[in-house]
């Protein structure tokens, strides 16, 4: 299997061919984990791809639980999880978001940085899990708007989500579905590239 082997700060981080490799998206979440001033009990990583943003929220967090669809991408993140020696506090799992958790499992921190492409008509002819790594359907809405509608039963009171966006897939959109179901938005940082903008967004819970 090919291999990609990088050192990014403290951490060693290997991204296996055919899993999300990390890009501006992945390194914009990134900052935010690392400037996080307060520690949290449970986090979560939805979509961890390679893992880049999950073995540093685990320096945050008592416990991580990192989820992908693409088992390839769980297995990527658990060896990267193993090599820096963080397997006391994370648990990696494949999942589709959040179906398979259990309602009483409450997350103080949730990170996504979600497939968020409207679907090109090459993508047919590209491997599904391979595809489900940027492809956010006819609109690149179909997990966002999936995740917005679940999360805040998985979200302590004090909880807080962030998250990528890009203006390719209508932050104005995202803004409204969070607020409609009682969330606070911030815009933290937006970066533009040559076809698009990426924002990163803070949502949480007003009080
Ligand atoms: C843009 S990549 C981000 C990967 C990583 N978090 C990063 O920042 O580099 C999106 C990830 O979401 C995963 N994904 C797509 N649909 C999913 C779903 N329904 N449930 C869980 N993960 C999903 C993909 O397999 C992919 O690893």
């Amino acid at each position: 299997m090919e291999i990609e082997k990088f050192k990014l700060r403290d951490k060693i981080l290997w991204v296996f061919r055919g899993v999300y490799r990390p890009a501006q998206d992945s390194l914009m979440l990134l900052d935010a984990v690392i400037k996080l001033d307060k520690n949290f009990e449970f986090g979560l990583d939805l979509g961890c791809g390679c893992g880049i943003n999950t073995i540093f929220l685990a320096e945050k967090c008592s416990e991580v639980l990192a989820v992908d669809i693409n088992p390839k991408a769980t297995r990527n993140t658990w060896i990267n999880v193993k090599l820096n020696c963080l397997s006391d506090k994370v648990h990696v799992v494949v999942g589709d978001l959040l179906n398979f958790v259990g309602r009483e499992r409450i997350f103080d921190i949730v990170l996504l940085n979600p497939p968020y492409l409207p679907e090109d008509e090459y993508d047919k002819y590209i491997s599904t899990f391979e595809k489900l790594s940027w492809n956010g359907g006819v609109k690149g809405r179909n997990i966002i708007d999936r995740f917005i509608h679940t999360i805040p039963q998985f979200l302590s009171g004090k909880g807080i989500i962030l998250m990528v966006q890009s203006s390719l897939s209508n932050l104005k959109e995202t803004i409204k579905m969070f607020r409609e179901e009682g969330f606070k938005v911030e815009i933290l940082e937006t970066s533009s590239f040559f076809y698009e903008k990426l924002h990163l967004i803070k949502a949480f819970r007003e009080g």
